[in-house]
């Protein structure tokens, strides 16, 4: 019931009929993995999409010298998996637990077969696919006319409107995020981002709470980032 109740609250899922969730629930499979586990790697066939249940994940990709360019982070209600499903092409990005984290696997067969019966599934596949293409020219824009600076300032802003708590000090981004980490959300280096990063802790636009950035002036960032 406790997975029904969570499965209801996936964006994916919230249009499907009670019956529906009922089978769905009995068809995942869980699967939990320690912080650093790989779910799966690029270029592996895919036979399963995957739901984030509690936890999170990163969508990275490798260059042929190493460095890493992260895509996206996952968290709770999120999926990931569904394009080598749908384009029957290898796996396109790695995807790696940031920290303990639970998912539910869905195979290839039920997953086609609910996405044929359910036409709600099918367009929110759509739209999450048209967001997440949405923020990849959004990046490709950032990448090409803004400087590194404001891209910091843009990636922060964006983790905090989805991963943000509000705390007395701001916005607290929850998220363990190493310097490097950010990094590779950026497209940077890392003694970049700890540059910048310590610059914006001089002038009191953001602070550090344990391993969590607090943003403490939004409004700043934001004059810095339309610059
Ligand atoms: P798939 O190609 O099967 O395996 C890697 C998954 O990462 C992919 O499906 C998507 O679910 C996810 N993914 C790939 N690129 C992005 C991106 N730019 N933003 C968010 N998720 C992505």
């Amino acid at each position: 019931m406790e997975r029904e109740i969570f499965l209801r609250s996936v964006p994916l899922f919230a249009e499907l009929e009670d019956r529906h969730i009922h089978a769905l629930s009995a068809m995942l499979a869980e699967r939990r993995y320690r912080k650093g586990s790989v779910v799966f790697f690029e270029g592996d066939p895919g036979d399963a999409l995957f739901i984030v249940s509690q936890g999170a994940v990163k969508i990275y990709r490798v260059a042929e010298d190493g460095r890493e360019k992260t895509l996206a982070i996952l968290r709770d209600g999120d999926i990931f998996g569904e394009m080598a499903l749908l384009d029957e092409e290898p796996r396109s990005a790695i995807a790696e637990c940031l920290e303990p984290t639970t998912l539910y696997a869905l195979h290839r067969k039920e997953f086609l077969a609910f996405l044929a019966n359910n036409p709600s599934m099918a367009i929110h596949i759509i739209k999450v696919l048209c967001g997440r293409l949405r923020r990849a020219n959004a990046q490709v824009m950032d990448v090409v006319f803004r400087d590194v600076k404001s891209r910091i300032v843009r990636t922060l802003l964006d983790l905090s409107q989805r991963h943000g708590i509000p705390c007395r000090a701001g916005v607290r981004i929850d998220l363990k995020l190493t310097h490097q980490e950010l990094a590779s959300l950026v497209g940077t280096a890392r003694e970049t981002v700890t540059r910048i990063l310590a610059e914006f802790q001089d002038t009191g636009f953001l602070t550090v709470d344990g391993r969590h950035l607090v943003i403490r002036d939004r409004e700043a960032l934001e004059s810095l980032a339309v610059s």
